[in-house]
Order: structure tokens, then sequence, then C-alpha cells
């Protein structure tokens, strides 16, 4: 897996409708790699409701229908909604990280089975807790939970929200990669400057960061470039807005790779950039 490959940045201006798509920019060469063992990559947005939870979503239902063996960790303790996006039939009575929490240091196999559920993509979920009050989990927990599950599990997912407490930064320092997801917008970019000195200050490298512009659109006024030269990353993909789509396949409980598009183009080459 070569993560210092990364697609060439293009001016979102430059990006005519016939162009070849997302998936068409990345670089000659560039080959899909099944993944590492215990792999672990955190997904986290710049600013809220930028799309990192759908992209982690959509990065477990690719994995799990080419058949690795794929774990996503719903971080958002408080409004966690990854379960309706790989639509697993969370309840109540589903555990969550919360649950974990009390045996912590003694996470077996079988704890670890029972705690998860399990979606029709086949992808596990550790699910948000039900209730969505605050909570306050040991900072250490984060990097005992991942170390469990990697022994288990090819790849951990984990959807982060977008506020950076200690619980977060755990998830992130414990990632092999970072996906930071932001769009091209002047109010997201603005605090994700500020977010990516916070992670870079407590120690998560930039080296680790994939950086994905979501929801581009033809017209926009902040190129790639632009954004790579502000945020001081360079960009590893760009996806293009389809929120009809999302919103359509989302309701009906499927991913957007389940039909043909462009952004779905441009999902397949964020799994084959990461894994
Ligand atoms: N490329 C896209 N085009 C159009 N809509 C999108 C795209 N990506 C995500 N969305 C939509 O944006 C909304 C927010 O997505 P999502 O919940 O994944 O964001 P988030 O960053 O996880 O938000 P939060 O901060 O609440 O955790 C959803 O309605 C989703 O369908
Ligand atoms: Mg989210």
């Amino acid at each position: 897996m070569n993560h210092r490959r990364r697609i060439s940045a293009f001016s979102l201006k430059d990006r005519g409708r016939d162009s070849a798509g997302v998936a068409g920019m990345r670089p000659p060469g560039y080959g899909r790699l099944e993944p590492r063992a215990g792999s672990v990559v955190a997904f986290h947005g710049g600013k809220g409701g930028v799309g990192a939870t759908m992209l982690a979503a959509e990065c477990a239902w690719m994995l799990a229908s080419r058949g690795s063996d794929v774990v996503a960790i719903d971080a958002d303790l408080e409004r966690g909604c990854l379960g309706y996006y790989l639509d697993v039939p969370v309840s109540p009575e589903s555990y969550s990280l919360i649950d974990l929490v009390p045996v912590i240091d003694e996470l077996t196999p079988r704890v670890i089975e029972n705690a998860l559920s399990v979606g029709s993509c086949g992808a596990r979920l550790l699910a948000a807790p039900a209730g969505g009050s605050p909570r306050t989990v040991d900072a250490t927990c984060p990097a005992k939970l991942l170390g469990s599950l990697a022994e288990r599990f090819s790849t951990v997912l984990v959807d982060t929200p977008p506020a950076l407490d200690p619980l977060t930064l755990g998830f992130l320092l414990g990632a092999d990669r970072v996906v930071f997801v932001v769009t091209p917008e002047v109010a997201c970019l603005g605090t994700s400057r500020g977010v990516l000195a916070e992670m870079s200050a407590s120690g998560v490298s930039r080296d680790a960061v994939d950086l994905v512009v979501n929801r581009a659109a033809p017209g926009d006024g902040i190129t790639a470039h632009e954004i790579e030269r502000y945020l001081g990353l360079p960009v590893a993909l760009v996806l293009p807005d389809d929120a009809r789509r999302c919103r359509r396949l989302g309701d009906a409980g499927l991913p957007v790779t389940s039909e043909k598009s462009r952004l779905g183009s441009g999902l397949a080459a964020l799994a084959d950039l990461l894994f």
C-alpha cells in the first residue's frame, strides 16, 4: 500500500461535465491492493456535516463486498448514525463502546463478537449508544479497543464525531490513517485549519492524514489547489456533490456505490487509495 501516491490536485473550476470522472484522475499504474491485516482507518470531519460518516460507511460496504473482514466503530457517542448508513438494525439492546468500557482490559474474542451488530453487507458494527446523552469515556479506551479489534479483523474503521475531544483524539492517534473530510467552502476550511493544527499538536502525524474534499460542484469558487495551499496538505481525492442520490440510496438502506455514478466511482477510488 503506497499512501504517498496521491491523486494529483486539480482545479474544481477546471472540471468540465465531460471530464473522466474522479476515478479517472488516479495516476497511471495506480492499483487496488488488498487490505493489510489489522489496519485502522479513522474518519474525521473538519467541520460537522461534511460527510465523514457517509464516507466511513461506504468504505465499510465496499470492503465487506470485496470479502474483507471489516468492523466499523461508531465513536459518535451522542449522535452516532453509522448504523443507518450501514443498514444495521440497531436497538436499545445493541452494545456500544460504553458497554465495553467496564471490560476494556478483558476483550476476549467472545466478548467482542457478542458486542457487534451485523449489517446486511456483512460488515460488523460497534453501534453508537442509544439515548444520545453525553458520556465520558476514559481516553485510554480507544487504544485498547483498536488493539483488540485489529487482532481479530483485517480492517477497523472508526467514524468520529466533529468535536476533537480526548476520546476522538484517542481514536485518531490510534489509527494508521485519518481520512480528514472537508467541503470546499470558507466556513469549513477556516475551521479545518485550526482542527488540523490541533491534531498535529496532539501528536497526529500529518503524514497519516488523507485530505478528502467532498461535495465539490462545478462552478465552486475554491479550487483544490487553493485548499492544499491553505491547509498545507495534499488533496488525496475530490468527490462530487450528489445530494439526491445520497438521500435516495441512504433512505433505501443502500450504499452510493450500489449504482453507477461519478460519486460512486470516486468512493471506489477512496477505497482503493486506503486499502
Ligand atoms: N458527496 C456528497 N454529495 C451530496 N451529499 C452528501 C455527500 N456526502 C455526504 N452527503 C450528505 O451530507 C449529509 C451529512 O453527511 P454525514 O452525516 O456523513 O456527515 P458528517 O460529517 O458525518 O456529519 P456529523 O458532523 O453530523 O457527524 C448527509 O445527508 C449525506 O447524505
Ligand atoms: Mg458523522
